[in-house]
């Protein structure tokens, strides 16, 4: 059985750490030639070193997403590398506590670039290359956030909603060019990110985050929080040829956090 991405060039963004990281890791696993990207050098490098002592091939390219020319960059530095792209995975985000009443202007405009703005202008440059090649796969990072409001963070949800409807426009407008374009939707998964949420709510509630944590997954049907290698093996499928008729869906990885 040939792996699924042989052959394949994928760009990555947000790889230095986290879900992106497995995924870089397992997407080289799977034969695809990797470019690993975020702001952090020695950890992007160190996840290159990684992939390549496992026998896969994978280069860092830095960018900043809340940069429009570096994600241009970005997009011209990998075909320029490997010679080709057919995989674009918008990965990359941050999240931090905000509601309508605390919200600045500084940290809407960040929320909104680093997840929206960024996907619009990653497609915009990565759309070009993936139709040289015949066709092949963008991929966004939504969240559970992004089909039922997060009480944690409005912009987060606001950007991540944003996705799954870019998603939506972008699968219409490039089925033509055998472009197929989805989201993966993370429920909880034990990243910095998530480590990070559990100390904010936690002392909002004065308790320890190991506490918040045996709560919130009480909200959790299956009663555990997600790995990083199932987010991983969905976002394989839906970038792989097995998913060859799925285009435009937002697809939750949440051990059923949404059918409650
Ligand atoms: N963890 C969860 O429970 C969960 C649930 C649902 C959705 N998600 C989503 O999954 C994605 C990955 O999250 P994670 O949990 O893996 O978070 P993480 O461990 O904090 O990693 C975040 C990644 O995003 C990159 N990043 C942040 N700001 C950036 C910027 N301005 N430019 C370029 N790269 C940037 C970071 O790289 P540098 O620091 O090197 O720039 C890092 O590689 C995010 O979109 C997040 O919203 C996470």
């Amino acid at each position: 059985m040939p792996l699924s991405l042989q052959g394949k060039v994928a760009i990555i963004t947000g790889s230095t750490a986290g879900i992106g990281k497995a995924g870089a890791i397992g997407f080289a696993r799977e034969g695809a030639k990797v470019v690993v990207s975020g702001r952090n050098r020695q950890r992007g490098e160190a996840v290159v070193d990684a992939i390549k002592k496992q026998g896969g091939e994978a280069s860092f390219i830095p960018a900043d997403m809340l940069a429009v020319a570096e994600i241009e960059r970005l997009i011209e530095k990998a075909v320029n590398t490997y010679g080709r792209l057919d995989v674009f995975w918008h990965n990359a985000g941050i999240v931090g506590p905000d509601n309508v009443e605390d919200i600045t202007e500084e940290v809407y405009d960040n929320a909104l670039a680093v997840h929206l703005k960024a996907a619009v202008f990653g497609a915009k440059f990565a759309v070009p290359q993936i139709r040289k090649v015949g066709g092949g796969s963008i991929l966004f990072t939504s969240s559970v956030a992004g089909l039922k409001q997060a009480s944690y963070s409005m912009t987060y949800s606001l950007a991540k909603t944003g996705l799954v409807m870019l998603a939506k426009k972008l699968a219409v407008d490039l089925a033509g060019d055998n472009i197929r374009v989805n989201c993966v939707c993370p429920g909880r998964v034990e990243t910095e990110m998530r480590i990070a949420i559990a100390g904010e709510k936690a002392k909002e509630l004065g308790i320890s985050p190991e506490e918040w944590v045996k709560r919130d997954i009480q909200r959790i049907p299956l009663g555990r929080y997600v790995t990083e290698q199932e987010v991983i093996e969905a976002a394989l499928f839906l970038v792989s040829d097995k998913a060859a008729s799925i285009t435009g869906v937002a697809l939750p990885i949440d051990g059923g956090f949404l059918a409650v």
